[in-house]
């Protein structure tokens, strides 16, 4: 039996019928084993060149591997952040529903998102790594023109949004060295996740 396989494309959501073809064979003992038959090419698209890989080559670990040399201070920060994000995150970081709010410390005792399912998470008091921000904002955000900040500018929001959560000094600049040497306040909160299965697991 041939049933070509329905693949819907994450960002569009567009739905196509790829070409690639999963050929079923029933066996002896009644179960079926699937072999993907896949062509060689599909006819389109084209194989990119050095640059283009490169410019979405851009992950950042926990660890700082892949922070790019630049850096940004929390002074240039604040005035990109003016421009770019405060009419979505507001001019304090508050947030403008939709949009989360970006910083507070609050609730200043700790970590109670357990409990409290309306606690607002913010950078300080939720989120695990200075560098995974880093990561973020400069793949994701401004939201409605991702990409578009350049390494010192990100650099730069992010030492502006680290400060305004009470985690770095005014005068800090932030590069590949300072970045990663952050201590999240939210940090110690995170466990790893080693669960195997079994009757604990949920
Ligand atoms: C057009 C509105 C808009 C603009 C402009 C914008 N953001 Fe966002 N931002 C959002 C939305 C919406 C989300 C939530 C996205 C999601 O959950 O998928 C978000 C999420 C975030 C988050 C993650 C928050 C969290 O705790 O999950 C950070 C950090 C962030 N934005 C930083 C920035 C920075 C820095 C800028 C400016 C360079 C910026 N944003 C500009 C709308 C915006």
């Amino acid at each position: 039996m041939t049933i070509p396989r329905m693949l819907r494309h994450v960002r569009t959501g567009t739905l196509s019928v790829s070409l690639s073809l999963v050929t079923m064979t029933a066996t002896a003992c009644g179960t079926s084993t699937a072999r993907e038959v896949d062509p060689s090419t599909f006819g389109f698209g084209r194989t990119p060149d050095a640059a283009q890989l490169a410019s979405i080559d851009i992950d950042v670990s926990p660890n700082g591997a892949g922070l790019p040399a630049g850096s940004g201070t929390v002074a240039e920060g604040a005035a990109v952040y003016r421009q770019k994000c405060a009419v979505c995150h507001g001019l304090n970081g508050e947030g403008v529903a939709p949009s989360p709010t970006l910083v507070g410390r609050t609730p200043a005792a700790g970590h109670v998102f357990a409990n409290d399912r309306k606690a607002k998470q913010t950078i300080g008091n939720y989120w695990p790594y200075a560098t995974t921000l880093f990561d973020y904002v400069r793949r994701a955000m401004p939201h409605n023109f991702p990409g578009s900040l350049t390494t010192a500018e990100t650099y730069g929001v992010v030492a502006f949004l680290l400060n305004a959560n009470g985690i770095i000094d005014s005068t800090a600049t932030m590069d590949a060295k300072t970045l990663p040497a952050v201590q999240m306040p939210a940090r110690k909160f995170f466990v790893n996740d080693n669960r195997t299965g079994g009757a604990g697991f949920k």
